[in-house]
């Protein structure tokens, strides 16, 4: 068994009446390959043959569970920084997409990009995420469009699944926007999607869920409710973006359909609420895009008083949210959604994990994967209370420390005196 021994708080992320996140203080936590075998006060008595053992002194560090961002848009090429320059004087999100830019233009650098150079793009926003805590992710295609390109996004999220230790969990996001190739004609994509698209996709298998954006502009509730019928039908679990600019009728599907998650939720009614925690839905709230947009604020404290699971996540794309910082989304949760910091914690570990319908990870018990957390300092609020530090001094995936990526990355690529770069990244195929 390998154990880490002298944290001063172990956050489990297990609520209990009185102890929300879990608390166990002078713990141990002990695990056996990928999985958790021991948490107590005293260390473990030793097992006959448990050669290869040790025990690491975490020196009065704070633990959680590795966190959880489930909801990111991670491959894409391009900049909008433009549409954000247009943003402040007075343009619409909703006016560039209908003037051929916002999804639609990253979908064009996402179709003109090779798989490598898709991979050398994400590999360092991913390097960023894990030197945050981050040790699983959830990642959407939505910005190929047609079948070949979403099935190269996808193939490029495998290849990234090799090349680095955060686990990354895929979305089908074919319904985010309408291709080119099919304006004015929503009915016929949407019927290519669900004919076409959905079948390979679960063929190839990388894909294990599947989300739609709902809302004016996009695709309607009953596009929604077409492509999440026929994606629960090829086995993928079903996910909403919901009443993110306007009330539009996403949350009330995401309930009838049983999906596992509704995102952005910003125009979400009380009766929609009352719908999603009925149905068991979990809110994933995402406070960066929120304020990326200047939209009005999610009512968290609503839906959880509703009685919704809320999770919290970045949204991280080059349009809405260009921020991958997992801790900058659970901050904004508390300051302008409305969640106590023991909420917006376990946004991002334990309601994350129930977002991607996931019980092995975002809680520290036996029998969960050790993806584990340290922090610096005694206080687990740091990580919300102090916006220019980064309190993550050490990071357990499958129980494999990662910290020598931590210190060094996992982009490959070395920074040399002159200030330029040289590739070291394993060579995947070009196309
Ligand atoms: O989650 N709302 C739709 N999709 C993304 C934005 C994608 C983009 O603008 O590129 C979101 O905010
Ligand atoms: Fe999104």
């Amino acid at each position: 068994m390998k154990l880490i021994h002298n944290i001063k708080t172990l956050y489990t992320m297990v609520s209990t009446p009185g102890n929300p996140l879990g608390a166990i203080d002078n713990a141990v936590v002990g695990w056996d390959d990928n999985k958790i075998t021991f948490i107590g006060q005293q260390f473990p008595p030793l097992k006959k043959g448990d050669k290869g053992g040790f025990s690491l002194d975490a020196n009065g560090a704070t633990m959680l569970p590795g966190l959880i961002d489930c909801h990111t848009h991670l491959v894409f090429a391009g900049s909008r920084a433009e549409e954000f320059a247009m943003r402040s004087r007075g343009a619409t999100y909703q006016e560039i997409m209908q003037n051929g830019g916002g999804i639609r233009s990253t979908m064009r650098a996402v179709r003109a990009a090779s798989k490598q150079e898709l991979i050398d793009l994400a590999l360092p926003r991913l390097e960023a995420m894990l030197k945050k805590g981050v040790t699983t992710i959830e990642a959407k295609t939505g910005y190929g469009l047609s079948l070949n390109d979403e099935l190269k996004t996808l193939e490029v999220l495998g290849a990234l699944q090799k090349l680095q230790p955060i686990e990354i969990l895929c979305t089908f996001l074919g319904a985010h926007a309408i291709p080119p190739e099919y304006e004015g004609q929503r009915e016929q994509y949407v019927d290519h999607v669900v004919n076409d698209m959905l079948p390979r996709i679960a063929e190839q298998g990388i894909a294990t869920m599947c989300d739609v954006f709902v809302e004016r502009g996009a695709f309607t509730v009953e596009d929604g409710r077409r492509i999440l019928q026929a994606a629960k039908q090829v086995g993928l679990l079903t996910r909403v973006h919901a009443e993110q600019l306007s009330h539009f009728g996403g949350a009330k599907l995401a309930a009838e359909i049983g999906a596992q998650g509704a995102s952005h939720l910003e125009f979400v009614s009380p009766e929609d609420m009352k719908r999603l925690a009925d149905a068991s839905v979990v809110a994933e709230i995402l406070p960066i895009a929120q304020e990326y947009l200047n939209l009005q604020p999610v009512p968290g404290r609503a839906l959880i008083g509703a009685g919704v699971d809320v999770a919290v996540a970045t949204d991280f794309n080059p349009g809405s949210a260009m921020c991958n910082d997992i801790h900058l989304a659970a901050r904004l949760a508390v300051t302008r959604c409305g969640l106590t910091c023991e909420e917006a914690l376990l946004g991002v570990t334990a309601n994350a994990a129930k977002a991607l319908g996931r019980s092995d990870i975002g809680q520290i018990r036996v029998g969960a994967k050790a993806d584990l957390c340290l922090l610096r300092g005694e206080s687990v609020w740091d990580l919300l209370y102090d916006w220019s530090d980064n309190p993550v001094i050490g990071l357990f995936k499958n129980g494999i420390d990662t910290s020598f990526l931590l210190r060094n990355g996992i982009s490959g690529k070395k920074k040399t005196n002159n200030n330029e770069t040289t590739e070291s990244t394993a060579h995947t195929e070009k196309t």
